[in-house]
């Protein structure tokens, strides 16, 4: 596998020397154009020699609210003198912390809610050549949760009573009876999915889990790997059963070592206690089940890039149809979930469609995990009925709004879904009351923006990420969302004109329909949101080159 050649090759070398790659297409009988095309692509590989210490601090949604911005600036200011092969501080994309904002990433090492000062004390424990600290265990404890259809009893129950009854086709209808919908973002029906694929009548299947998690805000899968991760492995195992698929491909993103850690241990007791492994619990079935370390990018979330880099390949989301059902891993039929989804299955087979429908609110069904983060009290992840509304997640779990201010805006879901005033936080959470008012249920991702927040600036952050994260195989996305990065920072700098207000709209159409996959189409959400709800805010950036929260740049341009 071509990524465990580069990585062997970086590990060596710290990067990856052009005379090694060439020996690499030498020896694998590669061509070399593609194996640079690949290490091109993922943000993991280094083509040349970086410095001793990389500092990377996330700057986005949640990181930005809690001072990102202000620790980058203080550590360039702090490192300015020193050459750049020693320390050099960069910028990086979500890390999965959001809750432990602000998270930045050193040699590769996580740390959450980190200061200044702290920043500088493992910069220079890095330049000293000594061993950086590993983060400290999370202490969430979350106690006995309801989603687990186990509370003290042996595991795996759903699968030892499968492997003996055998009812592929009663999964399935559990499946559709309870109405699970996707929990990966776009909330397509299980049961459904996974019937495709069983009819496929092709001999070699997959089942792939999507455990790539790294849009800003979206931090529920990282806590059911940590707390549930035997509810993962015993969903994909009866999807591969109940599909005819020998193989299952665990996605994970590579930040996430707890979570890998965990995995791996759970896997392994598995296949020890014969729950996976050609011949489950001696019924004759078998299911195999592995990990993949993603080499990283938000754009492998998107399920068909997500296959291409399970193929070894740069990940560009495929042009569909075919989807991955029918044409998936090695143009497979593949049933690919998210990790909730998949968490789920067991909880409906134990428990009973009636008991599943019946956790939900306001005629939603089932339970949900958000995660939670940006101006809030108590950020984390919390598991909730479906269908609870907005309000109680934020003033209750998650303890109300810092520094007793008011709620401005919060984000159901991350950039994608975009932004909803305070006045809407009643909403529902569940999929068909988020879409009724123009947002989404997405992934679960809620990010929360107190009074005095700038929602131009917002917005602007949003988009960058989307900017950042493209793969640029299309032009609309590649051009566009640069294009519209440049329009929102001059507005932030006093430089709007009526003109743009006309582009924005053409702009945002081209992305909508002509994006091949979902990172272009949403690309413009996070501005439509805030020009729908808070368009005189920006109004007052445009034509009057005002910030009225006096946070934008623009007067230290006129001053
Ligand atoms: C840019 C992009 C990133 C995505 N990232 C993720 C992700 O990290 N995890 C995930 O489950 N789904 C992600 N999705 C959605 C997947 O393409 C796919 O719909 C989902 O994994 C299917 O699983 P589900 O039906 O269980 O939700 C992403 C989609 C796009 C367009
Ligand atoms: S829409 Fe953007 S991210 Fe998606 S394939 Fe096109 S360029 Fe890549
Ligand atoms: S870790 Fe910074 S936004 Fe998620």
């Amino acid at each position: 596998m071509i990524f465990d050649d580069l990585r062997a090759i970086q590990s060596q070398y710290g990067y990856l020397p052009a005379e090694q790659l060439q020996e690499l297409s030498r020896v694998s009988g590669t061509p070399l154009y593609r194996i640079h095309g690949v290490a091109d692509f993922f943000p993991h590989f280094h083509l040349s020699r970086p410095p001793k210490v990389r500092m990377n601090v996330c700057t986005d949604m949640s990181c930005h609210l809690l001072g990102a911005g202000d620790l980058k600036g203080s550590l360039e200011q702090r490192f300015r003198g020193m050459s750049d092969k020693d320390v050099k501080v960069g910028d990086v994309s979500c890390l999965g912390q959001c809750d432990g904002a602000p998270a930045v990433s050193i040699n590769d090492h996580i740390y959450r809610s980190v200061t200044t000062a702290q920043a500088e004390a493992l910069v220079l424990t890095a330049l000293g050549g000594s061993e950086l600290p590993e983060m400290p265990p999370s202490d969430e404890k979350p106690g006995q949760l309801a989603s687990d259809p186990y509370p003290g009893v042996e595991r795996y129950g759903a699968l030892r009573g499968l492997v003996v009854t055998r009812d592929w086709d009663g999964v399935i209808a559990k499946l559709k009876a309870s109405g699970l919908s996707g929990l990966g973002g776009a909330g397509f029906p299980t049961g459904m999915k996974w019937e495709i694929v069983r009819k496929e009548r092709e001999p070699i299947k997959y089942v792939v889990c999507n455990a790539d998690e790294s849009e800003p805000g979206t931090i529920k899968d990282r806590f059911i790997m940590q707390h549930l991760p035997h509810l993962l492995v015993e969903g994909m195992t009866i999807a591969g059963l109940v599909t005819g698929a020998q193989k299952g491909i665990l996605y994970l993103r590579h930040e996430y070592g707890l979570q890998e850690h965990i995995l791996e241990h759970e896997i392994r007791h598995c296949y020890k206690e014969g729950l996976l492994g050609e011949n489950i619990l001696g019924s004759g079935l078998g299911f195999e089940l592995e990990l993949f370390i993603s080499p990283g990018g938000y754009i492998c979330g998107e399920e068909s890039a997500l296959i291409e880099a399970i193929e070894g390949k740069r990940a560009e989301p495929r042009n569909k149809p075919p989807f991955p059902v029918v044409q998936g891993v090695f143009h497979k039929p593949t049933a690919l979930n998210n990790v909730e989804t998949f968490a789920n299955v067991p909880q409906i087979l134990v428990n009973g469609v009636d008991w599943y429908k019946s956790r939900g609110l306001g005629g939603a069904a089932g339970l949900k995990f958000v995660g939670i983060s940006g101006d809030v009290r108590n950020p984390g992840v919390f598991e909730i009925p479906m269908g609870l509304p907005m309000s109680e997640v934020i003033y209750n779990l998650a303890g109300g709004i810092v520094g007793g201010k008011k709620l401005k805006a919060f984000a159901p879901s991350g950039p994608s879904s975009g932004y909803l005033p305070a006045s809407q936080v009643e909403v529902r959470l569940d999929f068909k009351s988020l879409a009724a008012i123009g947002s989404m249920l997405g992934s679960g991702a809620i990010v929360v923006c107190a009074e005095g927040r700038c929602m131009l600036d917002m917005a602007l952050n949003a988009v960058k990420f989307f900017r950042n994260e493209s793969c640029g195989k299309c032009v609309p996305c590649r051009m566009g969302s640069q294009k519209m990065v440049d329009i929102l920072t001059g507005w932030t700098h006093g430089k709007g004109t009526a003109a743009d207000m006309v582009l924005i709209d053409d702009l945002t159409e081209a992305l909508k329909l002509t994006s091949i996959c979902g990172l272009g189409q949403f690309a413009h959400s996070p501005l439509s949101s805030v020009l729908l709800h808070f368009r005189d805010e920006i109004e007052a950036h445009v034509y009057s080159h005002r910030c009225p929260e006096g946070v934008c740049p623009m007067r230290e341009v006129y001053a």
